[in-house]
């Protein structure tokens, strides 16, 4: 097997935490990344590394994209304009990244003599389910926002690429993600309420009953590396959900798990607020087919970052908000 990967988008929240991951488990990374959000620093720790090679661009660029290729065997599509309201607030810019530049991308990658190539998709894409359901790979998708529904129609265009590209395609449809990482977001729920109620803010939760699944950074970069080690037959144009059923939780069980640790945080409540994603999610079909159970949960994510958070490790992220979250982007660039 050949252990070399592009890592496209591979600076942002999970890309180092997966670049980590993979060099230590003794892979050669090329990363592809425009560096949306200031966020070259999460990438110079690897720098010195001789496994690894920063290239700085545009997915949207094939002379880029070329030079990234160049000497690896399996692709990894992490990069994009990443969430509703980034997407919702640039449009045009969502529209040029996550349709016009994902689907290129993923036709340019044709005919390059690649092995695999996983796109990173969303549960987001399943919108709002019936509360008594949980959905697995095969349940209809209902998109609520921009966001998502650029991430079905990717999906949907490589899975009718069957026959017709010369790698093997994976779909992960990843849960909402947690954990530690050098480009922490706290812009994402478990981040977010857990940094908010530690710094004695009073909270306040819209939807407390709504239920998404969540997962640890390091958990998505260990089922990527089984992805890419897996023998084709089980991963081949083939979707999965990643993540597992423990971190299936509703706004108000993440609320109590930080309760019971920081008892006397203050937390309003209000319905109907402007997100009405809901969705339970299985992942059954990631466990049975590729073995993959999460090794970390909500509970270890907020004591992890809790004790980060202690140590001072992030009090200047109000100063640095758009580095810490998906807030604002210049692009095109000037
Ligand atoms: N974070 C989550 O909770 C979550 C949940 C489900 C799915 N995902 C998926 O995981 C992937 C990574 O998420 P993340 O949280 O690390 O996002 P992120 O926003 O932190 O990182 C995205 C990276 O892509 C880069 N990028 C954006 N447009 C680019 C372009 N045109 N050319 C090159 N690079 C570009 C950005 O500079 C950034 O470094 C995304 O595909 C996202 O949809 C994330």
């Amino acid at each position: 097997m050949n252990k070399s990967v592009l890592i496209i988008g591979g600076a942002g929240y999970i890309g180092p935490v997966l670049t980590d991951h993979l060099l230590t488990a003794g892979y050669k990374v090329n990363c592809l990344d425009l560096l949306l959000y200031q966020n070259n620093t999460c990438v110079i720790p690897y720098l010195s590394n001789p496994n690894y090679r920063f290239i700085y661009g545009d997915l949207r660029d094939q002379n880029v994209l070329d030079r990234a290729l160049q000497g690896v065997t399996n692709v990894i599509l992490l990069a994009g304009l990443v969430g509703d309201p980034i997407t919702k607030k640039y449009p045009e810019a969502s529209h040029a990244i996550n349709d016009e530049g994902i689907l290129s991308c993923i036709d340019f990658l044709n005919g390059k003599g690649l092995d695999r190539v996983i796109f990173v998709s969303t549960c987001s894409n399943y919108g709002l389910i019936k509360s008594d359901e949980l959905a697995d790979e095969t349940y209809p998708l209902s998109p609520l926002s921009l966001y998502a529904k650029s991430k079905v129609a990717a999906e949907q265009h490589l899975l009718t690429n069957r026959g017709k590209v010369d790698y093997t395609p994976t779909i992960l449809r990843f849960a909402t993600a947690f954990g530690l990482a050098p480009r922490m977001r706290f812009d994402l729920t478990v981040n977010e309420f857990t940094r908010e109620l530690a710094l004695g803010r009073e909270l306040l939760v819209f939807d407390a009953h709504t239920w998404r699944p969540y997962c640890h950074v390091m958990d998505f970069a260990r089922l990527i590396q089984q992805v890419i080690e897996a023998p084709h037959a089980k991963i081949a144009f083939e979707v999965f959900n990643a993540g597992g059923e423990i971190n299936n939780s509703t706004k108000q069980g993440i609320i109590d798990t930080i309760l019971a640790l920081l008892p006397d945080a203050k937390v309003r409540y209000q319905e109907h607020g402007s997100d009405p994603r809901n969705y339970r999610v299985n992942f059954q079909k990631v466990r049975e087919t590729l073995g993959f159970e999460p090794e970390y949960t909500v509970d270890y994510g907020v004591k992890e970052l809790l004790s980060a958070i202690r140590e001072h490790i992030f009090d200047r992220a109000d100063l640095m908000r758009n580095f810490h979250g998906n807030y604002e982007i210049e692009y095109p660039l000037p």
